[in-house]
């Protein structure tokens, strides 16, 4: 286990029933089933990934605890004996189309937690509006890539544009504020000045940025 899936399971709670959207090789629920939790669906749409899931859980003597299902998203689950949801390693877009899909089988889903690879401000507003509060995030760095790990808890709130783009401020992210405001600065200068909507973007994230350094 990497410190990008170690993340993932410090937003788990113990009593949480939860449903792994995307297991592939079932790391996340046989980590979970290991420290005491005792209701896991482990899911995938590819037969191959989820193949690879269940000899790993068998492996692990784990088959009475973490339940498998073949699924394109929520399409094959009864979500209602289950809690929390967790989808990491995929695009943003994915992660919202399968949430967004069917939104009566997120009645009974308290908990998000959502790792993803790409658009972060896009999941964070796009999960805001499906009812869900941005609770906590975390930063872990792997390689030479920041996961950022988030966690929405049901409930109403308004998305400041700041934490919309940069994620909820904290202290110890000062490494990885410092790689996004190189990224941005490099990026404007190479973006080319017609783009002017993208331009005023960038320069927003580099204004949040500074303001966010500059409190730490
Ligand atoms: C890169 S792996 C990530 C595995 C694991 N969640 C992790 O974070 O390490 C992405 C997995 O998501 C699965 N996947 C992609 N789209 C999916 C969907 N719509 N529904 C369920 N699983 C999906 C893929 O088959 C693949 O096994």
């Amino acid at each position: 286990m990497d410190d990008r899936l170690n993340s993932l399971i410090d937003f788990i709670d113990i009593s949480d029933k939860v449903i792994d959207i995307g297991t592939d090789h079932a790391y996340v629920p046989i980590a979970l089933a290991k420290r005491g939790n005792t209701k896991l669906l482990a899911t995938d749409v590819h037969e191959n990934a989820l193949n690879i899931a269940i000899s790993n859980i068998k492996y692990n003597g784990l088959e009475n605890v973490i339940l498998t299902k073949l699924s394109d998203g929520l399409d094959n689950i009864d979500t209602s004996l289950y809690d929390t949801l967790v989808i990491a390693g995929m695009g943003g877009k994915t992660i919202i189309n399968i949430l967004n899909k069917d939104r009566l089988k997120l009645e009974c889903i308290n908990k998000l937690v959502i790792e993803s690879n790409d658009s972060l401000p896009i999941v964070r507003e796009s999960i805001t509006n499906l009812g869900y509060k941005l609770k906590r995030e975390k930063v872990t760095h792997v390689g030479n890539h920041y996961y950022v790990t988030m966690e929405f808890l049901k409930g109403k709130s308004i998305l400041s544009e700041e934490v919309k783009l940069l994620g909820i401020f904290n202290k110890s992210n000062r490494e990885y504020y410092e790689y996004l405001l190189n990224y941005y600065n490099d990026l404007l200068s190479k973006v080319p000045s017609n783009l002017t909507d993208r331009i005023s973007e960038i320069n927003l994230n580099i204004k949040y940025l500074n303001e966010y350094i500059n409190n730490i």
